[in-house]
């Protein structure tokens, strides 16, 4: 596929991300964010993949252009998979990053989960890439997921990142041997994605985008 793709999201970081990783395996599309004037509707589906198909349909329609929407979140077992397509708002439709984790912990303490075995949680993301409509309103779709398994720290630890990443610790070994069991947020963005839900999706994604004509 040659050509441009849109990203659902305004924000022009995740374009460049993507962008670095397409070049990386040899694929040249121009990846654009989203027209900053373009709204996307309320995310309201009940799993990660019906969030990702409402952006990237309602940019791929508003747009003309092939789209591509992630959408992406934390399941943990104690919480019957909470705060999953929640996580944003988990402690309210307003809170911050720390108020997320804070009651993640405190709900993890109110049920006793202490080992990492009680304390088990994985992130998901879904990417869907979608075709603008043809005349009689079909689209072509690709989806790939991507997770991570881990569990959740006692408590928070390390400053990068963003969202649950101070208190997620993976399973799969990343980078120094002698450091193991750093959360996401003691780790480097490339050590992260190397591992990462958000990196394994895009890495899926990308072998199909190539198959495109
Ligand atoms: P979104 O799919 O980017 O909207 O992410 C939804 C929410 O899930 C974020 O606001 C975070 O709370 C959480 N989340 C998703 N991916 C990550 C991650 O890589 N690290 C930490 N939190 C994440």
């Amino acid at each position: 596929m040659t050509g441009r793709l849109v990203v659902a999201s305004a924000n022009a970081h995740k374009a460049a991300e993507l962008q670095d990783l397409l070049v990386s395996l040899g694929i040249g599309l121009d990846v654009v964010a989203r027209p900053a004037d373009l709204a996307v509707p309320a995310e309201d589906a009940p799993d990660f993949i019906g969030n990702a198909r409402i952006k990237a349909a309602a940019v791929a329609a508003a747009t003309g252009e092939w789209a591509l929407a992630d959408d992406s979140g934390l399941e943990v077992d104690a919480l019957d998979g909470a705060p999953g397509v929640r996580s944003a708002r988990f402690a309210g439709d307003e809170a911050s990053d720390a108020d997320n984790v804070a009651l993640l912990l405190d709900r993890l303490v109110g049920l006793g989960a202490v080992t990492a075995a009680e304390r088990r949680a994985r992130f998901r993301c879904c990417i869907v890439v979608q075709s603008p409509p043809d005349a009689d309103g079909s689209v072509i779709e690709l989806v790939a997921d991507g997770t991570v398994e881990g569990h959740i720290a006692g408590a928070p630890r390390g400053n990068g990142g963003f969202g649950y990443d101070p208190v997620f610790v993976p399973d799969d070994p990343v980078g120094d041997a002698s450091a193991p069991g750093r959360t996401f947020a003691e780790m480097s963005g490339i050590e992260k994605a190397s591992i990462s839900h958000r990196g394994r999706a895009l890495r899926a994604i990308a072998p199909q985008l190539a198959r495109l004509p």
